[in-house]
């Protein structure tokens, strides 16, 4: 018989409070070796805080934490293996970046050659060799956060904790710092946990994205998971675009918004009930593909207004008969100049009934 090799990370039922606040409840999760794992929720839902209990930066009130199968639940900092990286830049400033890239090897008291050999491959492996002479203060944020990564990986640790590592970096830096620590945990291997607040993020990068709310996990999944199908309002809400319509249930699989029945196969809501339809603007069918007369959820809008995104548009149409509630519909720029998408026009679609959420109203 094969051992069953333990899962990389455990957490058993963590709940922390600071004084009479909750800051975490209940929280149960397991992640695998080798997997990119995100934390994404609002500011304040508890995300730093869970990443700190399992660094042992802070402690539990209640709940075990359990690394490699080995129970590290009230073991400090210094004895649990993990590498860390801060949002701002945490470089020592006043030691080179030789020196802060060595630091955790010099204080597992590592030989000189072993050393210099394991700095100058871990510098090439973030793309900055031969910078070890410099001084943080000499980098860019991006420099600098690539350094922070090759000083958390230095002791070749088997979890690396990241928390927000992108946030204070411009918009494409972020975007090429994602794809580099992207490519480098799979090279490297190392099962990561990465904590931010960026949804885009999140879903670009996560092999599983556990989305948090209030202190409490809402979901965990597969980012196309987590994104086509949300198992509750705030997931929906908090991962990418929505549309929410108050809708009244009229039949089995058939519901009214305003004056307008559509037709949302395979869901359990009982006949009279409210409630909300949640449904992206992607999910939405075209004139340019073909007809859309006979297809359900045919509807008809006037554009209110047009948001230019660079390759696409978001148009907000007023929708016949909806008395009122308004879409966000998505156009490319090509179909939105072949569709003659502009504030004002009146413009056919359809929706995709399949792709609703429905989830009651109280
Ligand atoms: N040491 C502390 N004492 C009291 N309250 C705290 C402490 N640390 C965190 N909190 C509270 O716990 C909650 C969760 O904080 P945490 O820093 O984990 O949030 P976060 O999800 O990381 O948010 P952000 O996206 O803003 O970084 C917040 O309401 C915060 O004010
Ligand atoms: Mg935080």
């Amino acid at each position: 018989m094969t051992a069953i090799a333990a899962s990389a990370l455990q957490l058993q039922g963590i709940h922390k409070a600071f004084g009479s606040f909750i800051a975490l409840q209940s929280v149960d999760l397991t992640i695998e070796r080798g997997e990119l794992v995100c934390f994404v929720g609002p500011s304040g839902c508890g995300k730093t805080t869970l990443l700190r209990i399992i660094a042992g930066l802070e402690s539990q009130t209640r709940g075990r934490v359990i690394q490699d199968g080995r129970d590290v639940s009230s073991a400090p900092p210094a004895a649990r293996d993990y590498g860390i990286v801060f949002q701002s830049y945490a470089l020592f400033p006043n030691l080179t970046i030789r020196d802060n890239v060595a630091y955790g090897l010099v204080n597992r008291r590592r030989g000189r050659a072993e050393v210099e050999s394991r700095v100058a491959e871990l510098l090439k492996l973030v793309g900055l060799p031969g910078s070890g002479a410099k001084y943080p203060a000499q980098m860019s944020g991006g420099q600098q956060q690539r350094i922070a990564l090759a000083r958390a990986l230095a002791t070749a640790p088997s979890l690396l904790l990241l928390d927000e590592p992108l946030s204070a970096l411009d918009a494409k830096e972020r975007e090429r710092l994602r794809g580099e620590i992207r490519q480098l945990q799979r090279r490297v291997g190392v099962t990561t946990i990465l904590v931010t607040h960026d949804q885009e993020e999140a879903l670009s990068m996560a092999d599983r994205v556990v989305v948090m709310n209030q202190g409490a996990i809402e979901q965990v999944g597969a980012p196309l998971e987590v994104y086509e199908r949300p198992t509750t309002p705030f997931v929906a809400d908090f991962i990418g675009k929505v549309n929410v319509l108050s809708a009244t249930c009229v039949g089995d699989g058939r519901y009214r918004v305003g004056q307008v029945e559509l037709a949302v196969p395979a869901n359990g809501i009982a006949d009279g009930r409210p409630v909300r339809l949640y449904l992206r603007p992607e999910d939405r069918v075209l004139a340019d593909s073909g007809p859309l007369d006979g297809r359900p959820n045919r509807l008809q809008g006037s554009v209110r207004n047009v948001d230019f995104l660079g390759t696409y548009c978001l148009a907000t149409i007023d929708v016949d008969g909806f008395d009122g509630q308004s879409m966000l519909v998505y156009f490319s720029l090509n179909q939105a100049l072949e569709l003659g998408v502009r504030e004002g026009a009146s413009i056919p679609f359809a929706l995709r009934g399949e792709r609703v959420r429905v989830f009651a109203r109280e």
